[in-house]
């Protein structure tokens, strides 16, 4: 190959800007050129692509979010789209694709692949539901930052004896809200692969937090939980006068997708860059690179659209033993 292409795509995280610099300056170590597709698939639709120099990414290791740019592109789900994108591709001469993205965009590569264009992914997203790596570029940093929030949440709580709802991302997937909640010392931890949890337990939780002479209930949940955020502060506000706590809602929202991205996320960022690239110049396509005992491998693309990555049982119930 002469000539590669990448984008990053859908939602964004820490982490894209050192990945994206490695892919091009690894390639660029073997004499081949790189093209920056702006804002993901859509950008490979309207043919928007910039070449990139070693001085092209330079500067942008420490930088949150993606200088290219990403974008949630649906219809990108079919044939005729994909067929233009290729196309485009062609044109300028590009011969291979390294997506960096999460299910949805990782799914993208993988069609790509199956029309017979060399395509790679590196898994990418905060919301750490890929199957096949253990971790993708992102979580890290957004772990970072929502147990910050949960500590300083915690700090005001405390100061006024209320119990907090903290909501984070995560639709389909409670990784976040596992992980975070445990190390943020939450009493409890509600996960879209839990829906057997009422709201009467939920009450329960709070009511025994403060007959245990709690300062404090800090209560974690993934968005993708149901009945949701909103219905659960209602129930307990419902239940005022026997709860015992004053409840507040906090949704972290997108703050947990941007920042700095912290040693971690570059490491692994730089790691998979530079194997995703090798992996594209080496004649792979339709796979992946991902992390297994911290060693660097490719895993199969479709198998890793297929699953969502299931949470660890041995942490949710560890959870609940330091409530
Ligand atoms: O897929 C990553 C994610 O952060 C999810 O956790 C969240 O539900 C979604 O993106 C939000 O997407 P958007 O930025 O398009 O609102």
């Amino acid at each position: 190959m002469k000539r590669i292409a990448l984008l990053t795509s859908g939602g964004d995280g820490p982490g894209l800007n050192p990945c994206i610099r490695a892919v091009t300056r690894q390639a660029l170590k073997k004499n081949v050129e790189v093209f920056g597709v702006r804002w993901g698939y859509a950008g490979l639709l309207g043919n928007d692509m910039i070449p990139l120099l070693s001085r092209d990414v330079s500067g942008i290791l420490g930088r949150g979010g993606t200088f290219l740019g990403t974008a949630r592109c649906p219809e990108f789900i079919k044939i005729e789209v994909r067929r233009t994108a290729i196309r485009h591709l062609n044109q300028r001469g590009i011969e291979g694709l390294v997506v960096i993205g999460g299910n949805g965009s990782l799914a993208g590569a993988l069609a790509l692949h199956e029309m017979g264009f060399p395509t790679v992914g590196i898994p990418a997203t905060i919301d750490n539901d890929i199957g096949g790596t253990e971790i993708a570029v992102g979580v890290d940093t957004a772990l970072n930052t929502i147990v910050e929030a949960i500590d300083r949440i915690k700090d005001t709580a405390s100061s006024h004896q209320r119990a907090f709802l903290i909501e984070v991302m995560g639709r389909d997937c409670g990784y976040l809200a596992l992980q975070s909640g445990l190390a943020g010392g939450a009493e409890l931890i509600l996960v879209p692969e839990r829906q057997d949890i009422s709201l009467e337990h939920v009450a329960e939780v709070v009511v025994d937090a403060y007959t245990r002479g709690k300062s404090h209930c800090i209560i974690v949940i993934a968005e993708g939980w149901k009945p949701g955020t909103r219905a659960l502060e209602d129930y307990l506000l419902s239940r005022k006068e026997d709860v015992g706590f004053d409840v507040r809602v906090t949704v972290l929202g997108h703050l947990q997708r941007g920042g700095r991205p912290l040693v971690f996320d570059r490491t692994l960022a730089i790691r998979m860059g530079a194997a995703a690239a090798n992996a594209l110049l080496a004649g792979e396509s339709g796979k992946m690179v991902a992390l297994h005992d911290g060693k660097l491998e490719l895993f199969p693309l479709d198998e890793a659209v297929k699953a969502l990555k299931p949470l660890d049982p041995l942490l949710l119930k560890l959870a609940s033993v330091m409530d």
